[in-house]
């Protein structure tokens, strides 16, 4: 079995020499070619569902998976036809692999062993192949183009604002839904999630942190190959790194250290908040570590505010589109001023100006972990903030 998983591997790595992403997307849904158009604003309510990290995985997205069973469909669909077959066949392989591995299994799982569980239950109830999940899961996180922003508002507090494009926008958007995580009767976290995809982009621990993630472009030409070799040999995939960290960290510090630091399949931008003065930071991560960690900062008249899009804040960007993209964010976040910033006009006047919303946005969510108990009742999360807004 190891010698199959190995052949396949290397069939894997070597194809990726030849092709910078492995996965091409049709090319109606790449993001940067719509990056100059803007939506015409129409909001939506997004569904709701618990998780509970107390029950088994393969039961635990029992409840959206059901409701958005339709919608899945199409997607994982779309995906499949447009990746290397190659790959497909890899994932067979590896599905096979995990299922003789997990088999009787129980107690504590590994990171691993619990995805596959959760992928295998979810593959039930959607009566597809396991490894066609894993394949789309594997995939989702190579596509997620973002804006993330962290700034102290008007009241010195820190508010953290995200915009979710994604090339598969049209999709989606019908899988998208807000998600509160238990475990053991305590509630942990909140987050936006994408209906059969069990990472974490977006999330919210009340009272301690919130985070977001927005993909960084893989360079070098072997990065499929690596991202899939670091996966198997138990690297955390950025995503389901800040599930580990919302599920675990009790603080602002912990998370920023654990986000750090642990070893990721693939390079990302991982930008984290806290609930006080000066807790906010734009971690650059390659797989090994952190390349960059960009601090907000009370007292610059420039780092009062930082804006994360697709491209190293330290050097020249391609595509162009990214830094426009910050450079907006940043025009109209100085517009607006500190003095004036707050959770309401940060996404009408910066998150829904046309170029930062464009035809690829699938959701904003608006942030503040710190509790001020009285001030937000349609968001309420044990007295913090979290608000989606989902287009259409
Ligand atoms: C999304 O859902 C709406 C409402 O159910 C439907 O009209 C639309 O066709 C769906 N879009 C896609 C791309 O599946
Ligand atoms: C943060 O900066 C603002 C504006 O310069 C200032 O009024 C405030 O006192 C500072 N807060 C802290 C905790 O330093």
């Amino acid at each position: 079995m190891k010698a199959i998983l190995f052949a396949l591997l290397l069939l894997c790595v070597s194809q990726g020499r030849h092709q910078t992403r492995g996965i091409q997307m049709p090319n109606e849904y790449i993001v940067k070619d719509l990056i100059h158009e803007s939506v015409g604003i129409e909001t939506l309510e997004t569904p709701h569902f618990n998780i509970y990290f107390n029950h088994n995985p393969t039961t635990r997205w029992d409840h959206p998976i059901m409701y958005f069973k339709s919608h899945i469909l199409v997607v994982q669909k779309t995906i499949l036809d447009n990746v290397p077959g190659i790959l497909e066949k890899f994932f067979w392989g590896f599905s096979k692999f995990m299922e003789f591995r997990t088999q009787g299994m129980n107690g504590k799982l590994s990171l691993i062993d619990e995805n596959f569980l959760e992928h295998k239950g979810i593959s039930e109830i959607l009566g597809i192949p396991t490894h066609h999940v894993m394949l789309t899961n594997f995939a989702y996180e190579l596509f997620a183009y973002c804006t993330s922003i962290v700034a102290h508002d008007k009241n010195g507090e820190i508010i953290h604002a995200r915009n979710m494009d994604y090339p598969l926008y049209q999709s989606m958007q019908n899988l998208t839904y807000t998600a509160d995580f238990f475990d053991n009767g305590e509630f942990l976290f909140r987050s936006t999630m994408f209906a059969g995809y069990t990472g974490v982009f977006t999330a919210m621990k009340p009272g301690k942190f919130a985070i977001s993630i927005n993909e960084r472009h893989t360079k070098t030409a072997m990065g499929i190959g690596v991202n899939i070799l670091r996966f198997i040999t138990g690297s955390y995939s950025p995503a389901s790194l800040l599930k580990h960290t919302c599920r675990y960290a009790q603080s602002y510090n912990e998370a920023k250290e654990i986000l750090s630091k642990y070893p990721l399949t693939a390079p990302v931008y991982l930008i984290v908040s806290g609930t006080e003065v000066d807790q906010g930071a734009i971690i650059s991560r390659d797989r090994s570590g952190a390349a960059d960690i960009w601090l907000i900062n009370n007292h610059s008249t420039a780092d009062w505010v930082i804006v994360q899009t697709n491209y190293d804040h330290w050097i020249k960007p391609s595509p162009a589109s990214d830094k426009e993209r910050a450079n907006t964010a940043y025009h109209h976040l100085k517009n607006i001023g500190r003095s004036e910033l707050d959770k309401e006009n940060i996404v009408t006047d910066v998150l829904q100006i046309p170029q930062i919303l464009n035809r690829g946005t699938i959701y904003s969510t608006v942030m503040q972990a710190k509790i001020t108990t009285g001030h937000s009742t349609d968001v309420d999360v044990g007295g913090a903030y979290f608000k989606n807004y989902r287009y259409q």
